[in-house]
């Protein structure tokens, strides 16, 4: 199946169901990437920066929470990289203290990696850096290979967007290839009140709206459909209760939309909704949940000033 022939069926299958779905993993082509970039840069999107100001403050303590021997090599794997800004201030630490390393982001973007690649070794000349380009769910097998102790980064509340049972069964997976006391560095986005979460996924400027709308428009031109993107809005929701912010694009009245690739029509009620993305919020029970069946436990945790984001460090028993 061709990039193209998976997003056709799964558009089918999520469009076809009811309630509607369509994953937001298909958020991220080119414009999706700049999008979310923009998002980061938003005061309302403050997991960016709450996770930021735990890697500029507390880099050093997460060093010593690695509990490695300066002397042994080792791999620091990142799964989704993206634009290494709050990475960086671990990599700095541990140059500055020389840590011997090789950093392995892995990204399915191969533009990003190329730009974090060259950002890194400008900023870092002395840095060993091997970028692996692939969906992070895949290339988990082929890392595993080399005998070097591993720590991994999966930051920036990326698991968040994954249900319950998937994020279970890729954190098995992960505790599944690591050896005893390697470590998995997981950031998490907090349960908190609806005043902070909702904000930050919907913006007055309307820019995550543009990001939750794009996924319209890139069916229009891969697929051949016409939504008119007049026809339907960015709708999120959020309850602390729940901790799950979910969106969804609504259909403003009750409309047809034809997909030419699948020669075939989809029928909108006024109001309906096609759910587009969940962004889970934690905290220790919930990440417990997603531990049981794994072998990896909490051994610290590392917070922002206002609480808001957790990095915590989970070690392979
Ligand atoms: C990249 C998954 C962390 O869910 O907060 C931002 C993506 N979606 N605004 C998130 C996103 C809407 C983001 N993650």
């Amino acid at each position: 199946m061709t990039k193209n022939d998976a997003f056709l069926k799964d558009v089918n299958d999520g469009l076809s169901q009811n309630p509607k779905y369509i994953s937001s993993h298909y958020f991220y082509d080119k414009a999706g990437d700049e999008l979310f970039q923009k998002i980061m840069e938003m005061p309302e999107y403050y997991l960016t920066n709450s996770e930021l100001e735990i890697f500029k403050e507390q880099s050093m303590e997460i060093i010593e929470s690695f509990n490695i021997d300066k002397n042994q090599k080792f791999e620091l794997i990142e799964l989704g990289s993206g634009d290494g800004k709050k990475t960086q201030h671990l990599l700095r630490a541990l140059l500055s203290q020389n840590y011997q390393f090789k950093y392995i982001p892995v990204d399915i973007s191969t533009n990003s990696l190329e730009v974090i690649t060259k950002n890194l070794e400008n900023h870092f000349p002395t840095i060993n850096i091997e970028p692996q380009q692939g969906d992070y769910f895949q290339v988990l097998d082929r890392l595993f290979t080399s005998n070097h102790p591993k720590i991994i980064l999966f930051i920036g509340s990326n698991l968040g967007n994954m249900e319950d049972e998937v994020a279970k069964r890729f954190l098995s997976k992960i505790s599944q290839n690591l050896k005893t006391n390697e470590k998995l560095l997981l950031g998490l986005d907090l349960i908190k009140s609806k005043e902070v979460v909702l904000p930050a996924y919907n913006d007055p400027a309307g820019i995550t709206s543009s990001f939750n709308l794009n996924l319209l428009k890139r069916i229009n031109t891969e697929l051949g459909a016409d939504f008119d993107l007049e026809n339907f809005e960015h709708a999120p929701e959020y309850t602390e209760e729940e901790g799950i912010a979910k969106s969804f694009l609504k259909s403003r009245k009750r409309q047809s939309v034809y997909i030419k690739d699948l020669d075939q029509s989809f029928e909108f009620r006024e109001n309906e909704r096609i759910h587009t993305e969940v962004s889970r919020k934690y905290d220790d029970e919930v990440l417990k949940k997603l531990l049981l069946k794994s072998d990896l436990e909490i051994s610290e945790k590392f917070l922002d000033s206002k609480n808001y984001f957790a990095d915590y460090i989970l070690t392979k028993r």
